[in-house]
Formats: C-alpha cells, sequence, structure tokens
C-alpha cells in the first residue's frame, strides 16, 4: 500500500499500541465502573480513549466490534439481577472545550440543526448542574417506588432497590400521581461533608478510604448488603424521564422538572432557563456563575448540562448514536490530575496533630494551582504506599485542602518502604511526638509551649471553665498572638492597659476590662487550673479527680514535695478513672521542663489556688499488685477476660489493652495473637494462668466454687 516513511509509524506498531491502548482503557474501566477503585484520574483515561479514538479513526481497518470506543463500558457485577431498561440509558455528548467558547458551539450546532437564521430569537435551555454520582433509574407504578436500576450498559442495569430505598430523599411515594409507569431518572452523589466524614470514620477505624465521593456513592449503590448502605449517607437529584405510561409529561424540561420536585422529588434549584449562549440570561452566563461558586457547593459537579427547554425541538432534533443532539455537557477544569511528589514535610496543627503533607510539582487542578497536598496521616501514608518521587493523583475539589488520593504504578508495589521518617521532636517546638496506642496520629506533647498550639492553648485556657478570663476570645487571641504581644500563657499577666488600647479597635474601656478580667482569673481553683494547662485526656473530670487526689500541683524543684507535677504513672493509676493512657499523658506533660516552668511563672505572676495534703482514698497504694499493669491475650483454660481483670484490679492492678514498654506482666493463654509477639519482642515477664494465680497468691482450687 502506501510509502513508508520514518514518520510514520507501520501497521504492525500501530497494531500493537491499538492493542496496548485498548488492554489499557478496558483494565482501568474495570476498575472505575466494576470496583469503583479507580487507578488514574479522568483526564488520564480520556486522554488515553482519546489517543485510541485517533489511531481508528487514521486506521478504519483496525477498528473492532469489542472496542471499548465502540461500546458503553461498565458490566453486570455478580450478585445483582440484571434489568432490561424499558427505555435505554444514554450519555450525553461531553463538551471538553471549558472556555465560553464551549456553550457558543453548542448553540450553534442546535441553530443549525433546527435550520435558524440570525434573524430567528435565541433558542430555550434548560441549564443545570453536571452531578458527580451515578446515574440510577426510579421505576414508580401508581405513584409507589417498584424498582430501582443502575444504568449499567445503558440496555441492561443492575437491580438496587434494596439500596436505593435506604436513602432517605428519595419517596416511596409520589404524592399527587398515580400514573401507571412513571421512571424520574437521576443521580444518587455524596455530600462532601458526608463524604469527608465517612473517611474519617473510616481512617479512624483503619478501614479502606474512599478516593472520591463519586467512588464512595456508586459502592455504596452497589453494595450486596443494604445494612452497609444505610451507613453511607447518599443524597440524590432527579433530572430527568425513562419510561412514562398514563402521565401528560410537560412540554418542557423546566416544566418537567418543576412537576417533578412537586411530587416530592429532589430536583436542584440551581438551574436557569436559559436564552440562547450569549448575554447574562445565557448558558454562558450560567456556566461562570456556577463556575465562580463550585467550591462552596456542597457537592462536586463536573460540569453544567445544558437541554434545549422545548420537548418538540428535542424530539425535531433526535439523537445521533447514543447521544441526543438536544443536551451537552459543558465541562469545567478537572478536579483530579497526574503530579509528582517532590518532598514529604510535616505540619503541627492547633491541636498538636503532626500531618505530614507533600510538596508537589505544581499542578493544575480543579481551578487553581496546588503545590501541597495533605497525606493525612503515617498510617494512610503506608495505605496508599506514596514514596517522595512518586506519581500521585492529587484530587482538590471544594474549598478543602488538596489530597494526594493515589500513586499511579505500572506495577504494583508488592514491598513498600517508606522513604521518610515521623520526627520523634516537633518542627515547632522540639517537644517530644507520641502516638498513642490504637491511635492513628502523630501529636506534638508541647501543648501550651508550642507555637503551633498557641492559640488553642490560650483560648483553653481562658475559658469559662478554666481560669476564666472575660472577653479573651478569639479575635482578641489573633491579635495578641499574631501581634507578638503574647508567646506564652504568663505573658498573658504582663501586658499593660496602654499595650492593649494600643491594638486596631480596642477602647480605652475594653483594655481596661481585659486587665481587670485577667486580674480576677488569677484566684482559681486547682481543678480548673490544672484543666486550663490543655492537658492531652485531662477534661474537666479529670482535673477535679487529679485535684481531690492529690491536693496540690507540686513546686517544679521539689520533686519530694508531691503534687500532681511529680506523681508517677503508677501514683497516677491509682486516681479514679485515670487509666494508662492519661497517666501517660499526664507524665509526658510534666516531664517536659518547659511546661513546668510555665506553671512557675504563671504562680511567679500571681495565679494561685487554695491547696491541701492528699486526701486519704489513696489506699489502693497499699495493694500488693499496685503499679503494675497487665496485658490479657487469648483465651485463658478456666478464667474469662471480665473474671482475670476482676482479680487483677482487686489486688489493685490495672488492666491495659495494648503492649507497651510500660506493660509489667502478659498474660497469654491459648491463640495469643500479636500482643504475645510483642511483649516476647520487648523481653517482658509472660505467665499462663498458673503463673498469674501464683502472683495474686490464689489457690487455683479456690475459684471453681465460685462459678457456680
Ligand atoms: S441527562 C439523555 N442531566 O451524566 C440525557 N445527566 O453522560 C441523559 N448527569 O450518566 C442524561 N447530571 O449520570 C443528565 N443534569 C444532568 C446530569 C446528568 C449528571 C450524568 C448522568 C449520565 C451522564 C451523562
Amino acid at each position: 500500500m502506501g510509502v513508508e516513511t520514518s514518520a510514520m509509524p507501520n501497521d504492525e506498531s500501530v497494531a500493537e499500541r491499538i492493542a496496548q491502548l485498548r488492554e489499557q482503557l478496558q483494565h482501568h474501566a474495570h476498575q472505575y465502573y466494576t470496583l469503583d477503585a479507580p487507578q488514574i484520574p479522568d483526564t488520564e483515561y480520556d486522554r488515553l480513549f482519546q489517543a485510541l479514538e485517533a489511531l481508528e479513526e487514521a486506521h478504519p481497518e483496525l477498528r473492532t466490534a469489542d472496542s471499548p470506543t465502540q461500546r458503553v463500558l461498565g458490566q453486570v457485577l455478580d450478585g445483582f439481577t440484571p434489568v432490561r431498561h424499558a427505555v435505554p440509558m444514554l450519555s450525553i455528548r461531553t463538551e471538553t472545550d471549558t472556555e465560553a467558547t464551549g456553550a457558543l458551539a453548542f448553540d450553534a450546532r442546535v441553530r443549525r440543526e433546527l435550520r435558524l437564521t440570525d434573524a430567528d430569537p435565541p433558542v430555550e435551555y434548560g441549564a443545570e448542574l453536571k452531578f458527580d454520582g451515578l446515574a440510577i433509574n426510579l421505576r414508580y407504578e401508581q405513584g409507589l417506588l417498584v424498582q430501582a436500576t443502575t444504568r449499567g450498559d445503558g440496555e441492561v442495569g443492575e437491580d438496587v432497590t434494596q439500596n436505593i430505598r435506604t436513602i432517605r430523599q428519595i419517596p416511596h411515594r409520589l404524592k399527587g400521581v398515580k400514573a401507571e409507569v412513571l421512571e424520574v431518572r437521576g443521580e444518587v452523589y455524596m455530600r462532601r461533608d458526608d463524604f469527608d466524614k465517612l473517611n474519617e470514620r473510616q481512617r479512624d477505624q483503619g478501614g479502606k478510604t474512599f478516593v472520591n465521593p463519586r467512588n464512595a456513592a456508586a459502592g455504596a449503590v452497589r453494595q450486596l448488603d443494604p445494612n452497609i448502605t444505610v451507613q453511607r449517607p447518599l443524597s440524590f437529584f432527579a433530572y430527568g424521564l425513562g419510561d412514562v405510561q398514563g402521565w401528560n409529561v410537560p412540554p418542557t424540561h423546566s416544566a418537567m422538572l418543576d412537576a417533578l420536585q412537586a411530587m416530592g422529588l429532589p430536583v436542584s434549584d440551581e438551574r436557569l432557563v436559559a436564552q440562547g449562549a450569549d448575554g447574562p440570561a445565557g448558558l454562558i452566563g450560567f456556566h461562570q456563575a456556577i463556575g465562580a461558586k463550585r467550591d462552596q457547593l456542597p457537592f462536586d459537579i463536573d460540569g453544567i448540562v445544558y437541554k434545549v427547554n422545548r420537548r418538540d425541538l428535542q424530539d425535531r432534533l433526535g439523537f445521533v448514536s447514543r447521544e441526543p443532539r438536544w443536551a451537552v455537557a459543558h465541562k469545567y477544569p478537572a478536579q483530579e490530575q497526574l503530579t509528582q511528589v517532590e518532598a514529604i514535610d510535616i505540619q503541627v496543627g492547633r491541636t498538636g496533630k503532626l500531618t505530614p503533607v507533600a510538596r508537589l510539582k505544581p499542578v493544575f487542578v480543579g481551578g487553581v494551582t496546588v503545590t501541597n497536598a495533605t497525606l493525612h496521616n503515617l498510617f494512610e501514608m503506608r495505605r496508599k504506599r506514596v514514596r517522595v518521587g512518586d506519581t500521585v493523583i492529587v484530587r482538590r475539589a471544594g474549598d478543602v485542602i488538596p489530597e494526594v488520593v493515589s500513586v499511579v504504578s505500572a506495577v504494583p508495589r508488592a514491598s513498600y518502604v517508606l522513604n521518610f521518617r515521623m520526627p520523634r521532636h516537633c518542627p515547632i517546638c522540639q517537644s517530644t511526638v507520641e502516638r498513642e496506642p490504637g491511635e492513628m496520629n502523630h501529636r506534638c506533647s508541647g501543648g501550651l509551649f508550642c507555637a503551633a498550639q498557641r492559640k488553642q492553648a490560650l483560648l483553653h485556657f481562658a475559658q469559662r471553665r478554666a481560669v476564666e478570663v472575660e472577653g479573651l476570645g478569639e479575635k482578641l487571641v489573633d491579635q495578641l498572638v499574631d501581634g507578638g504581644l503574647v508567646r506564652t500563657l504568663p505573658e498573658l499577666y504582663k501586658m499593660g492597659v496602654a499595650k492593649l488600647a494600643a491594638l486596631d479597635r480596642m477602647a480605652d474601656k475594653s483594655a481596661q476590662n481585659i486587665v481587670s478580667a485577667l486580674e480576677k482569673s488569677k484566684q482559681t481553683t486547682l481543678p480548673r487550673f490544672l484543666f486550663g494547662l490543655g492537658i492531652r485526656h485531662v477534661g474537666e473530670a479529670t482535673a477535679k479527680d487529679l485535684a481531690k487526689h492529690f491536693g496540690k500541683m507540686g513546686h517544679k524543684d521539689d520533686e519530694n514535695g508531691g503534687g500532681v507535677m511529680h506523681a508517677s504513672v503508677e501514683q497516677l493509676l491509682a486516681v479514679k478513672d485515670v487509666g494508662p493512657i492519661v497517666a501517660q499523658s499526664i507524665r509526658t506533660f510534666f516531664d517536659q521542663a518547659h511546661n513546668c516552668e510555665v506553671v512557675e511563672q504563671l504562680r511567679a505572676a500571681g495565679v494561685t489556688w487554695p491547696e491541701h495534703e492528699p486526701s486519704a482514698e489513696a489506699d489502693a497504694a497499699s495493694l500488693p499488685m499496685f503499679g503494675k499493669t497487665f496485658v490479657l491475650t487469648g483465651t485463658l483454660p478456666t478464667l474469662g477476660r471480665e473474671e482475670a481483670k476482676a482479680l487483677i484490679e482487686a489486688q489493685g492492678g490495672k488492666v491495659a489493652g495494648s503492649v507497651s514498654k510500660k506493660t509489667t506482666y502478659v498474660v497469654a493463654g491459648a491463640e495469643a495473637g500479636s500482643k504475645l509477639d510483642k511483649a516476647q519482642e520487648l523481653g517482658l515477664t509472660i505467665v499462663d494462668q498458673e503463673g498469674l494465680l501464683a502472683l495474686l497468691n490464689i489457690e487455683p482450687g479456690s475459684l471453681q466454687d465460685g462459678s457456680a
């Protein structure tokens, strides 16, 4: 056939490339549609798709019926009943030109098809949001919801009625309509706040997180167990019709949506009946107005849908292949893009949480240039297998912090080695970094000493339930800290009226009031003061218990003088309701010299509280197992877990949930798991049931009687 030049690939390599593209597209379509676990961003998928389309265009002889370009992808999952749609569920043409010209091109096409001239008036359109979820067909018979199906391949979908019934927004009975058949089509989606909450919950429980609301929604709808669907908050918007029998369909799209709304179906209010493409009342105006507030919408959209409003005109325009000529989706810039991780840094939040942040090669995503993205915590990083140097998908939707959703790698990473280390000391204040057993997050233990936590610490100290400084609210704290007036708690008491009055928008009178309030706050109580220090896990109740138990705060340089400040973990464990985590947290706090220093400086500034000698309830200290921490693992031959715990506690011991250096004894029974491994690793003393009873001085025989 033709002449071969070096620039023109030969047919063999084209065929190879086509085969390769088809394979890739099939793989990614399966990941996306069937498994709800995409590995590449949509834009990347579109790019591959377009590359294949172009090659097939140039080589029609290589086109095959099973090419991804020739069919709608998405298969029926095993487990759902396939349902043939009474009226096929079509897709719409996408206008990828995200500029105004995209809308102009559509309007021009419609006018041409309708044979309109420049002299004819503008075409009327219904403009609405393109929701980013999954299409669902709701079949109502005599006004009752009888079946809900997914789109599937457009001809045959899946019966997901049970799952859809869990969505509260979807009426089971329509208001005022008894039509024989009324099929309503719309989008099931997840709101961003619901999505964030869901992912947070999953993250806390160490479960799988979802890459975006659309995938979370799709996964929830196609859950084989409706009990899981009901825990995944879904929403719905109607946008069209399927099969209709016995109902007079209104003559325009907008009137049809009004009618659906009146029946009790959710229809978005963000819609417009537009006249033509140009001008403030046209499609372009709507596209721009929604684009400007896209971030503030409570859910994701990926564009606007324009539909010719009049049904008679829709009918005249008809369809081309599987898409109506009367509708188009006008896209917005994508919210997910590929980029590289150049470094991973640590950010310290207001609560002391250390968040790993990926420094990215700048990328334009969701309408802005993104250079940082959160990685949440070390466990998320491990789960996503992120490393410095990786190519990743970043997502920025809404006004939220951009996030790394996944790593793109051709070969799955079998063994993953982090090339990042959580620092042992806070990058802001050098205090030790801690992670409690069972916790996902690393935290700075600096508390009120840490600049990152400074504002929060001041507000916490000044609140009504703590020492109470009336008038010291968020705005003032911002001013004080940002202006460099106050860096530590004691410095609060060093500001004079003059300095305060010099602040923006501060009258002499208010400055005087703050100074008086500060003066008043100096007379406080030990529980209020302890609570005010902001020690992690020490709430009001614990502060009261501590104050009652120890009676006094203690002094920095008087270790033998006692008080909360110098209490050992064992002594702290003897306090009512104080467990190992709280005890450790208090100890860690006062182990940092700078925290004790703050206490002394507050005293020096005149903060005082009444003290007393330790109360007598601390008898626990005299019990034989006082200060010993036990961990139970596996099944003991005769003792139940609760029984064993009760025996240990009766003698003053504590039972903890996880093994650490602080554990005194590990009691192991049959099928003991990772706790036993850990205990061996740490070289702890491990005993069996017999050994436990020996420790507690209990005759094994003496137990049987009690259990009857
Ligand atoms: S109308 C015949 N309107 O976009 C026209 N679709 O490819 C059928 N979508 O699968 C679709 N928002 O899930 C329509 N306001 C809207 C939409 C919308 C989102 C989805 C729908 C469909 C895809 C179109």
